[in-house]
């Protein structure tokens, strides 16, 4: 699908410019196409070298350059890519887009373009918070124009706050969005996310090390392929993503419940890392240390299992995915867990400490159906969901 896209790269001045070098190799790699622009700002932080080299194409930086304009004109130049991101976007470059300016290639460009533009900004918190530059982005987003960040952070000028620019993973998420096909649009899924919260006593709880980033990463892939998210989180690390229904619960049975209150859907991808018991003894009141030096004794007792619930209930959706975490024999583990909870497709991985997988950002999956045990190689968890979610697309439209 990406594979046959073309981005007109705009590179404007500032110390970010570096992380689109970053951002045209993963485009690359993707197999996108990219023509290059380099605005004479821009040139101070990367050469046109590095970028041609990176993109494989000639850098366009002059608005008369008489050359181009022999072999493709400016108007064309605007029409050749299925969308225009600029990033970096300096304060300046977001003021001329936002009058309509034409004084050098990249505002004539971006005035001259018919395609979709995505803005990734940066600049300093002072310029980014001004009310001029607030503004613009009003204004822009009013044009039909899509931002990704600025980011919170450090900036390269000390100052903190917002103003840094999107990470090139983030960007490149942002372009798959966006020029994406909506397979999926008409469908609704389900997915649960994060870990659960069981509590001991009002301020004590038992759980685990789930951060919700493969849970957050799925409903995004799932969104961004146009399917209306209900997204089920416990108490994440990650913030929950955009353009979904966010639901948050804290312990497995008021997930059960949001569950239960999300259907009827399509599929439901059962991601959440969920507690298997819960305290059947917890106190009302905070628990005190007793004088004796008596330590307390928790009895646990089960809590419902929600995919077993799902997949046995008469409005069970056309698929089920499972997620299981496993330190030991995964396949043979993970095959036995498909059967018993009677899910269409379970996603195995280790979690064992030594993998790094449980809170990190890469997992290695296994992914078992009725076909068998599939090993996919380590990925970032974002492009474990991508691919997932194609998979969930192509299963469901087959059906
Ligand atoms: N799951 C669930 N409700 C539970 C426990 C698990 O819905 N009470 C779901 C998880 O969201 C996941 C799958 O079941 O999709 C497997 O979770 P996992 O923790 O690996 O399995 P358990 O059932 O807990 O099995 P075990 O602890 O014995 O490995």
């Amino acid at each position: 699908m990406l594979a046959e896209k073309r981005i007109l790269l705009i590179i404007g001045g500032g110390i970010a410019a570096y992380k689109s070098l970053s951002l045209i190799r993963l485009l690359r790699q993707a197999g996108v196409a990219v023509t290059p622009v380099l605005t004479r700002a821009g040139a101070e932080f990367v050469t046109p070298l590095s970028v041609s080299a990176l993109a494989g194409e000639k850098v366009h930086s002059a608005l008369f350059d008489l050359t181009d304009e022999a072999e493709m004109g400016h108007i064309q130049l605007s029409r050749v890519a299925d969308l225009v991101v600029v990033a970096p976007a300096t304060a300046d470059l977001m003021a001329k887009l936002a009058q309509g300016r034409a004084e050098d290639l990249a505002s004539t460009l971006l005035l001259a373009t018919d395609t979709p533009v995505l803005v990734a900004p940066a600049m300093n918190v002072r310029m980014w918070e001004h009310p001029a530059t607030q503004r613009n982005l009003t204004v822009l987003r009013g044009d039909g124009v899509g931002f990704i960040g600025p980011n919170d952070g450090e900036m390269a000028c000390g100052e903190f706050g917002p103003g840094r620019m999107a990470e090139p993973e983030e960007i490149f998420a942002a372009i798959q969005a966006a020029l994406g096909d909506k397979v999926m649009a008409g469908k609704h899924v389900i997915v649960t996310s994060g870990p659960t919260h069981e509590p001991i006593d009002p301020v004590r709880y038992i759980a685990n090390r789930s951060s919700g980033a493969q849970g957050t990463a799925m409903a995004e892939a799932l969104r961004d392929l146009g399917a209306r998210v209900t997204f089920v989180t416990g108490p994440s690390s990650v913030p929950p993503p955009q353009g979904v229904e966010v639901v948050k619960v804290e312990t497995a049975a008021q997930m059960l419940v949001a569950v239960e209150a999300a259907l009827p859907a399509d599929a439901a991808v059962m991601a959440a890392a969920v507690a298997d018991w819960r305290v059947e003894n917890a106190g009302a009141q905070k628990m005190k240390k007793d004088a004796s030096g008596q330590v307390p004794a928790l009895k646990f007792t089960e809590n419902p299992d929600i995919l077993a619930q799902l997949c046995r209930s008469v409005r069970r959706p056309a698929l089920v995915v499972g997620f299981a975490a496993e330190t030991e024999k995964v396949v043979e583990h993970a095959t036995a867990k498909r059967l018993r909870k009677g899910c269409d497709w379970i996603v195995a991985n280790d979690v064992s400490a030594q993998t790094g997988i449980m809170g990190g950002t890469e997992n290695a999956i296994v992914l078992i159906t009725d076909a068998g045990a599939e090993t996919w190689p380590r990925m970032r968890k974002d492009a474990v969901a991508r691919a997932l979610a194609d998979r969930i697309a192509q299963t469901l439209l087959a059906r």
